[in-house]
C-alpha cells in the first residue's frame, strides 16, 4: 500500500493506473476508520482492480461552531486498517495542499441540499461537493463508493455527478451497524456510557416508524410524533430534525404511499448523530 500526500504525485499515479487498463474504485473519507469505512473498502475491492482511499478532514464542510478542530484523527491506525483491507493507494493531503492561498472555487448543488442536514448545517454540502469534485479530479476513479448512512450526501453526490457529466459510477453501501443497532460513526467516540445507551434510540425509533407503517399508519405527522416522543424519552437527547420525505428529491411527504425516507439528526449530549431508513407501505 502506498501513501501519497501531494496532488501531482497522486494524479500521475492514478493516470498511469488508468492507462494500464486498471479500474479504480475510490472511497473518500475523513479517517478515524470504523467497520463502516472498511466495508466500503471491501466493496471497492470486490468490484474493481485498484482501491484508492482518501483521508482528509475537510474544513470547508464544517460550520464555524462545529467540531473541525476536535474531529477524531488517527492516521497511523487508519493506515494499518486500510492495509488490512488490501487498499492499494491512500491519498492523505494537508489542508494547504487542497486549499492553497488564492483558492476560490465552490460547487453547489441546489435543491436536494435545501432539506435535512442542509437546513441545520448551512454550507455543509457545498463543502462536501467541492472537496469530492476535487478528489475525483485527483484520484480519477471509474467508481466511487459512499455509505447510505449519509443518505443525503449520497443523493447530493449522485446529483452532482449527473449534472456535471462526471464519468464515474456512484455505488451506495448499506449502513454498517454495531451489534446492538447503533450506526457506526467516527463521532460515536465522543459518547460516554450513558449517552451511548441513549444513542440506541435513533435506530430503535426507525424500527418504530417501520412497525407503524407496516401496521397501516399512513399519516406522516403521526409517525413523526411517535418517533419524537420515543427519542425524547431517552436522557441527553435533543432532536435536530426528524423528516419523512421522498428518498430521491428529499421533499417532505404528508401521506405514505410508496417508499419514504425516514431521516433523523439527534444531539445526544453534545454529539450530533444521524441515521435513516427507507420504509415502504406493504
Ligand atoms: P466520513 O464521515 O469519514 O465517511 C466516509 C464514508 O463512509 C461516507 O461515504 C459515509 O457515508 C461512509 N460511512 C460512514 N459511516 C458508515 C456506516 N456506518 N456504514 C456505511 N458507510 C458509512 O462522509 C464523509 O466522511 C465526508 O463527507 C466525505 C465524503 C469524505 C467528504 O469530505
Amino acid at each position: 500500500m502506498e501513501v501519497v500526500n501531494t496532488i501531482t504525485v497522486m494524479q500521475e499515479k492514478c493516470e498511469n493506473l488508468r492507462l494500464s487498463g486498471k479500474r479504480i474504485a475510490f472511497v473518500p473519507t475523513m479517517g478515524f476508520f470504523h467497520e463502516g469505512h472498511l466495508e466500503l473498502m471491501r466493496v471497492g475491492r470486490e468490484i474493481s482492480d485498484i482501491v484508492v482511499v482518501s483521508i482528509f478532514v475537510n474544513p470547508t464542510q464544517f460550520g464555524p461552531h462545529e467540531d473541525f478542530e476536535s474531529y477524531p484523527r488517527d492516521m497511523e491506525s487508519d493506515l494499518a486498517k486500510a492495509e488490512g483491507r488490501n487498499v492499494d493507494l491512500v491519498f492523505a493531503p494537508s489542508v494547504n495542499e487542497m486549499y492553497p492561498n488564492g483558492y476560490q472555487t465552490k460547487i453547489m448543488v441546489e435543491k436536494v441540499t435545501k432539506h435535512l442536514c442542509g437546513l441545520s448545517r448551512p454550507g455543509h454540502f457545498d463543502g462536501v461537493t467541492t472537496v469530492v469534485a476535487k478528489l475525483f479530479n485527483i484520484a480519477k476513479p471509474h467508481i466511487a463508493i459512499f455509505g447510505e448512512k449519509d443518505h443525503q450526501q449520497l443523493t447530493v453526490i449522485r446529483r452532482m455527478v449527473k449534472d456535471l457529466d462526471m464519468d464515474i459510477r456512484i455505488v451506495g453501501v448499506p449502513t454498517f451497524r454495531e451489534p446492538d443497532g447503533l450506526a457506526m460513526s467516527s463521532r460515536n467516540s465522543y459518547l460516554n456510557a450513558d449517552e451511548r445507551a441513549s444513542a440506541l434510540s435513533l435506530n430503535k425509533s426507525l424500527d418504530l416508524s417501520e412497525d407503524l407503517c407496516h401496521q397501516g399508519e399512513r399519516e406522516v405527522l403521526k409517525i413523526r410524533g411517535a418517533i419524537e416522543a420515543f427519542i425524547l424519552r431517552h436522557p441527553h437527547t435533543a432532536v435536530d430534525y426528524i423528516t419523512i420525505c421522498d428518498p430521491h428529491t428529499l421533499e417532505d411527504l404528508e401521506i405514505l404511499k410508496k417508499e419514504a425516507l425516514v431521516a433523523l439528526a439527534v444531539k445526544v449530549g453534545k454529539t450530533r448523530l444521524i441515521d435513516n431508513r427507507v420504509i415502504k407501505p406493504a
